[in-house]
């Protein structure tokens, strides 16, 4: 296809060589251009440059020399088209001139909208006849009565295997329609379709525009394996990439509601019924970055409002370490903390509106969420670990990507810090309780009736909190027992990437490589919060350890020693929980320094590319959700096979060292 020369300018213009080139190799400025290692050979010193000015980058190793275009073809063999298409959604452009291929995908898509459309006013109109009996009566037991079901559109699907079926077929749907639609439950083994919601109170889910892409279906009976069950991916729905309610969210948000973001539909109504009315909700999944985004494009600074039991604190901190590197000057989250045992429809229907505002007034800003994470669950009695804990806030701060944002991260991170370490009054604050008592208040402020009777609001308003708790004698605690004791904070969390394990591993075991590569280290991108925290550690020891040690295994023997008694002994024992494999020769005790360096080189770099890879991954969905174009599916494709070639490298890793005999050379 020729593109008119136009518009590959605007590309050129719009994209700097040394950005599209900085998504694979990591350059550093150098004069005017910019330098790095060859993405064509493998080098030691850099001989990669690029000039932005000049829009060409050269690389001298190999004579290779181009543009963008030819950057993106070189180094991902795509074809001229391609990179144009990529470059475009890079850029965010439109590529100029619909395919006849998007034409009849935007036909198909209409039809799908129509089915859903037919598909709700059935569901809805059971709800409203004699079969929807039952089902009006578990809503009016919920407290959601007729006008909120037919503001909220929602309907009831019988326990028939056939019934949409045979009403939609009646109006001339196929049942190839059907089945793309997400109504059905169709495939290779199953010879008639059936439909795929039965017996269940349906809430339509709803596009920007307000049209139904998809549907969550609650059980009516108990003992059903899924209480809820939502459409699968469909063309038309991308469940990370909407929210419930989000159309009228929207617009109450733009006539100046407080936009709210709860865990369930029945939250969501429960919420719009006691007149929060820019509530929203994910559908069925943890929060993702696209629904971050489109909170972000709403508010300022969304209200995350979880349920108080594990899960919701769970997805609350899940929530905080997803927005903290994507913070941007003004945009935030707030965190509003539910009575133990209590989600947002319980309150409302328990308090009413009065709890909700009492609980929305008391909401803690993300910043003070993060700190109170990091002192829960350790004591900060020797000046050690409070070392620690300084250089782990510090990886904290590291992790937010806006240069402004980060720094006014480390400077707010910095001052509480100093505040909780430096004794202010008779009692410095690590020996109080700090961030403590976050969500587990210790006395309750207010009670309110509610089902099984009087349940405890979490502790009071910031503002009533002290910084510097009082308290003799809970003296070296930084947190109530219980909580230190619970499941989420003993490391419920998921397990590390095998990848970030074993750079942890190589360090651990080999302290030395951190004598030539500790800019490296501190510039690694993990994706676990432990990994980043035992990284920071790492750090900490290895520039306090008061000289070289003679011995390397003596080292990595201390090393593990000063870690185990910085209360780093379950991380250490999931890191190496984390490595199934024994292979990875390079990174084991005693292997010898050039597999060690060999292994730690390959590790890193696998690394580096995998992270730009998933960055890139994230671009490909996002075009994919804005344009479903083909263009946009095969870049996603391709994305997806190189991330899988990545996998494959890493698994050659694995029988490095052993294979070449080396295993007999011991240190
Ligand atoms: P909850 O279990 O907190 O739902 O899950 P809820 O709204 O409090 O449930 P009830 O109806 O009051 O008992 C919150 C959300 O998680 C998703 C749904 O989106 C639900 O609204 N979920 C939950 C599922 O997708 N499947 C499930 O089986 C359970
Ligand atoms: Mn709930």
């Amino acid at each position: 296809m020729r593109y008119p020369p136009q518009f590959l300018d605007e590309l050129r213009a719009r994209l700097p060589v040394s950005e599209v080139v900085g998504r694979r190799v990591r350059l550093k400025k150098a004069g005017r251009e910019w330098k790095g290692l060859s993405p064509f050979n493998k080098e030691k010193t850099p001989s990669f440059t690029v000039n932005d000015q000049k829009g060409f980058y050269h690389d001298f190793s190999s004579g290779k020399h181009g543009d963008i275009f030819g950057f993106l073809m070189e180094t991902e063999g795509v074809t001229f088209t391609e990179a144009v298409e990529r470059l475009a959604a890079m850029a965010g452009l439109a590529v100029p001139a619909a395919t006849p291929d998007d034409a009849r995908r935007a036909q198909r898509r209409k039809t799908l909208h129509e089915v859903m459309e037919l598909a709700a006013k059935y569901f809805a109109e059971t709800l409203a006849s004699r079969t929807g009996a039952r089902a009006r009566g578990y809503l009016a037991d919920r407290g959601i009565d007729a006008a909120t079901q037919l503001k909220f559109r929602m309907g009831y699907a019988t326990p028939e295997r056939f019934a949409l079926k045979e009403h939609l077929g009646g109006h001339g749907v196929s049942v190839e329609d059907m089945g793309e639609a997400g109504l059905l439950i169709a495939g290779n083994d199953i010879p008639i379709p059936y439909d795929r919601f039965r017996d269940r109170v349906m809430f339509p889910i709803t596009d920007l525009r307000g049209r139904v892409i998809a549907f969550g279906g609650r059980a009516l009976e108990k003992d059903v394996p899924a209480k809820y069950l939502n459409s699968p991916e469909t063309p038309l729905f991308h469940k990370g990439d909407n929210l419930y309610n989000l159309a009228s969210a929207r617009l109450a948000a733009h006539n100046g509601a407080a936009l709210i973001a709860v865990e369930g539909y029945v939250d969501v109504i429960a919420m719009v019924g006691a007149g929060f009315e820019a509530t929203v909700a994910p559908l069925g999944t943890a929060l993702t970055e696209n629904q971050l985004a489109l909170l972000w494009k709403m508010a300022d600074e969304p209200l995350l409002c979880f349920d108080g039991d594990k899960a919701g604190r769970a997805a609350a901190y899940r929530a905080a370490d997803l927005a903290l590197p994507l913070l941007r000057p003004g945009k935030s989250l707030r965190f509003a903390l539910l009575p133990e045992g209590q989600d947002p429809d319980d309150l409302a229907r328990s308090g009413g509106r009065a709890a909700l505002d009492e609980v929305i007034a008391a909401a803690r800003p993300l910043a003070d969420m993060i700190w109170a994470r990091e002192v829960e669950g350790d004591t900060y009695a020797t000046p050690e670990r409070r070392a620690a804990l300084e250089a782990r806030v510090g990886e904290l701060a590291n992790t937010v990507r806006d240069e402004v944002v980060r720094k006014y991260y480390r400077q707010d991170l910095a001052e509480r810090l100093r505040r909780f370490l430096t004794p202010e009054a008779a009692e410095p604050a690590w020996r109080g309780g700090g961030g403590a008592r976050f969500w587990r208040g210790g006395e309750p402020s207010r009670r309110y009736p509610s089902g099984g009777g009087a349940r405890a609001m979490p502790a009071g308003r910031p503002g009533a909190r002290p910084l510097t708790p009082s308290g003799p004698g809970r003296a070296y605690q930084a947190m109530s027992p219980q909580l230190a004791g619970s499941p989420l904070m003993r490391g419920q969390r998921s397990a590390m990437p095998r990848r970030e394990a074993l750079i942890l591993q190589s360090l651990i075991n080999h302290p030395w490589l951190l004598h030539d590569h500790l800019e490296e280290v501190a510039a690694l991108e993990f994706a676990h919060p432990e990994a980043h925290r035992l990284r920071a550690a790492i750090i900490a020891a290895f520039a306090h350890a008061a000289s070289a040690e003679a011995d390397p295994a003596a080292a990595a023997a201390d090393l593990r020693e000063k870690l185990a008694g910085d209360g780093f002994r379950d991380i250490l024992q999931r890191v190496d929980g984390a490595i199934t494999t024994g292979a990875v020769w390079g990174a084991r005790f005693g292997a010898a320094a050039d597999d060690v360096l060999m292994t730690w080189h390959q590790l890193v770099s696998l690394h580096r590319q995998w992270n730009s890879l998933t960055r890139e991954l994230k671009d490909a969905e996002m075009a994919l959700g804005q344009e479903t174009s083909e263009a946009n599916y095969s870049w996603l494709r391709d994305v997806k096979a190189r991330l899988a070639a990545v996998d494959g490298l890493e698994a050659q890793i694995e029988g490095f060292g052993e294979e070449s005999g080396r295993r007999a050379g011991g240190v």
